[in-house]
Formats: structure tokens, C-alpha cells, sequence
């Protein structure tokens, strides 16, 4: 059974980010002969309207199985499926996912987690009970919260949980840090504190969100592409720059973002001398007032999930502020006694949450939630 979650759960990961506002789901199906388990298919959601994990496995089985597309699975074989989260039971963009099984007369159902929705938890309960299907949800047997497997099903949601739960988009921040804590060095130059691998592993992260944030003095100091380059993608995050006056900011072609991405990037302001400035060069803009307002604008922009990358100031003020859910610190083994500090100017009392500590060649990266957020409503 673990290994077939796993399947599912690798397969859903490939799409985080690209689902939101729904959440990412996998799903494998297999067929039961013999008193053997056999692996037909894994799928998972692509796209936020678009069809289920679960619907394009049972379709992905019929074509594989050779079934006509009209009659119901069920009708040859004894199949389970298996689904990173509870099918859907209600009307949405598609019909619900909990009544396509029972109609494709599948016979188990097999999910990680329970819908992270009050409204909507167990509420493929009744249709499957109607129909006779035995269903079998993992959550349910484990009592350990750490439980790995918990674990990853839920961290494969959660930015959804968090844009449900808090009603903001999810926000993580990531630095590259000296053990002294510095992110760039006295003159400002802060590139490569960290080892390939790592960076790797960052555009990793950026395929799983909608943008990539940054600060005026990051995009003065660095130029930066905020591209995904080093790990195969047919996906480029879009750019946010925050910017509340043009000191030290002139020619804006001198700038990779306003040069070669222009129509991918969008800044962030709270003034609007500076709105006007940026819109009469046609670069898109969101003016705000308060964050609450900040997060409305970018929900309209469709901007689900964002990695914030710096610098100092920006991570200041969105930890101080409460916006960021999750952190990825990579520790290089570095010193640099003065310089550019993580923090400045603020006082905390965090302590990150479902931590895990991976080395990655000679770096070491933290990685944390800020918030509670897979204590789920039972
Ligand atoms: N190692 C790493 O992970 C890493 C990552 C990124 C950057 N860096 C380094 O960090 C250094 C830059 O950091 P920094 O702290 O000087 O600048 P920053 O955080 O990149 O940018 C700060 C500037 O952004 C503008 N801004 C607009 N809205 C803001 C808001 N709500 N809160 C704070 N600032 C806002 C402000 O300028 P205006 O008011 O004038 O518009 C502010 O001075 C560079 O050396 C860069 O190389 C390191």
C-alpha cells in the first residue's frame, strides 16, 4: 500500500504550484489477480479546472486495458485506486471525484488524508458507503502526526491549506546564509554563498510556485534572471519586485527583469508616483495599501504561491509582518565576520515547525514552518 501512495505522491509533486487554487493530487491505479496486486497507472491534477487525478487514471487505465471508454472499469476486474487526498464530493468545476468511482463500479479506495476542508471532510464518505466500495483512509490509522507519509501528504498541500486556511497567499522565504549569518558581504556581492547542488535545489523550489519575490536593492545589487535554469522545465515563475522609490534606480534596461522579462514581472508598490512610472514604461504594477489588500491583488493576479529571495529588509519586514509560512535556510560552511545580515532590526519569538535538516554537499538546509498548518479541524 506505502508504495503505491509514494507513486502517487511523487507523480502529484511534479505539479505543485501549477494547480493552485486547487491542490496538487496524484493517483494510482492497480488491479487485483491472482492474489496479486498489479500497477496500472499513476496521474495526478495538472491544472486548476481541468480534470482530477482521479478521473484521468481511470481514463489512463481503460486506454491501457483496452476498455471502451463508455463502460464502467469495474465491470472488468477487481481494481483499487489510490489518492494523495480524499476524492471530491462535491460539484466544482468538474462533478465529484468520490461519484466517478463509485460509478466506474471501483471496487477499494485507498487515500493518505482526509479533505483539509471542514465543509467538505469526509464527504465521500456517504457515496461510497451507498454503494458498497470499501474505503480506506491512512490518516485514520496513524496516530503518530510525524508519521512520514502523513507528513508528505500534507506538505504536498500546503500551500492550498494555507490559502484556505488563512485566506493569503503562501509564502516562503529562502536565503543563502554564511554560519555567521550574513547573506551578501560588505560590498554587497552575494553570489554563490552556497554550493551548486543547493542552488539546484532552489529551482527545484521555484518550479513549485507562481512568483519569485525580491527586494529593489536585490535587483540593483544582482541583476537577477529569478529564471529556472538548472533543472529541466517547461515552467518560468513570474517576478516581483518591491519598490517604493527610485533612489539608486536609474536606466531600467541596465536590468535583466525590465529588459528581457518585462511582461513577466510586476512591481510591488505602496506609492504611486512610483505606480505611474512603472506603468508608463509598461510594466505591470500592484498598488497596495496593507498586506490584507496586497494578497487580494495578487489572488487576482492568480499568484497563489510565492518564494520570497531577499534581501535583508525584505526578510525583515515579511517575517516581522507574519506573512511568510515556511522557510528554506541553506547554511553554507562560510564566515564572514561583517557584511549583509539574514535580520536587521527586528525582534522574533519563532520556532519553526516540522523541521527537516538535509545536507546537501558541503551546505546544510533547514527547512520549517512558521505556522500550525496541518493542525486539521476534525
Ligand atoms: N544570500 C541570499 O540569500 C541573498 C538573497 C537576496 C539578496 N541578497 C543580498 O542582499 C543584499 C540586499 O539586501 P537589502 O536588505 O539591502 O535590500 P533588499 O531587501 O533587497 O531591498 C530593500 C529595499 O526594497 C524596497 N522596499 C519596498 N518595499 C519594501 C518593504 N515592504 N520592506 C522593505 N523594503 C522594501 C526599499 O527601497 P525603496 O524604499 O527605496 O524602494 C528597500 O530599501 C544584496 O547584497 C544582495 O546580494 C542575498
Amino acid at each position: 500500500m506505502k508504495k503505491y501512495f509514494q507513486i502517487a505522491l511523487k507523480e502529484a509533486l511534479k505539479y505543485k504550484g501549477r494547480t493552485l487554487p486547487n491542490p496538487a493530487v496524484g493517483a494510482v491505479i492497480t488491479k487485483l489477480e491472482n492474489g496479486k496486486e498489479i500497477f496500472i497507472c499513476k496521474e495526478a491534477h495538472k491544472k486548476a479546472g481541468e480534470k482530477h487525478a482521479e478521473v484521468l487514471a481511470i481514463e489512463k487505465a481503460k486506454k491501457i486495458l483496452n476498455i471502451p471508454k463508455k463502460e464502467p472499469l469495474g465491470k472488468y476486474g477487481n481494481f483499487r485506486i489510490y489518492v494523495t487526498l480524499e476524492p471530491c464530493s462535491t460539484y466544482g468545476k468538474t462533478p465529484p471525484c468520490a461519484l466517478k468511482i463509485s460509478k466506474e463500479k471501483i471496487k477499494e479506495v485507498y487515500f493518505l488524508i482526509w479533505d483539509v476542508n471542514p465543509k467538505n471532510r469526509k464527504g465521500s464518505i456517504s457515496i461510497f458507503e451507498k454503494e458498497n466500495i470499501k474505503y480506506f483512509c491512512y490518516e485514520e490509522y496513524v496516530k503518530n502526526k510525524k508519521d512520514k507519509l502523513l507528513l508528505e501528504a500534507y506538505k504536498l498541500i500546503d500551500d492550498f491549506i494555507v490559502i484556505n486556511k488563512f485566506n493569503k497567499p503562501f509564502f516562503i522565504l529562502k536565503a543563502a546564509l554564511t554560519l555567521d549569518g550574513y547573506i551578501a558581504k560588505k560590498d554587497f556581492s552575494s553570489k554563490w554563498i552556497t554550493s551548486l547542488e543547493s542552488r539546484k535545489l532552489v529551482h527545484k523550489l521555484r518550479k513549485t510556485v507562481n512568483a519569485i519575490l525580491i527586494g529593489k536593492n536585490t535587483l540593483i545589487y544582482d541583476n537577477p534572471k529569478l529564471t529556472i535554469r538548472h533543472v529541466k522545465t517547461d515552467y518560468q515563475p513570474k517576478a516581483l519586485i518591491m519598490i517604493n522609490s527610485l533612489k539608486n534606480l536609474d536606466n531600467f534596461e541596465k536590468y535583466y527583469l525590465f529588459r528581457e522579462r518585462k511582461k513577466e514581472t510586476t512591481i510591488l508598490t505602496q506609492n504611486k508616483e512610483i505606480e505611474k512610472i512603472f506603468l508608463d514604461q509598461n510594466i505591470d504594477v500592484i498598488f497596495y495599501k496593507n498586506k490584507n489588500e496586497l494578497y487580494q491583488k495578487l489572488f487576482e493576479k492568480q499568484i497563489y504561491s510565492i518564494l520570497v529571495e531577499g534581501g535583508s529588509k525584505i526578510f525583515s519586514y515579511f517575517l516581522k509582518e507574519g506573512i511568510i509560512d515556511k522557510v528554506f535556510l541553506f547554511y553554507a560552511p562560510k564566515l564572514f565576520g561583517s557584511g549583509i545580515k539574514f535580520l536587521e532590526g527586528i525582534t522574533l519569538n519563532e520556532k519553526l515547525k516540522y523541521v527537516n535538516y538535509k545536507k546537501i554537499k558541503e551546505d546544510f538546509l533547514v527547512e520549517g514552518y512558521l505556522k500550525e498548518i496541518f493542525e486539521v479541524e476534525k
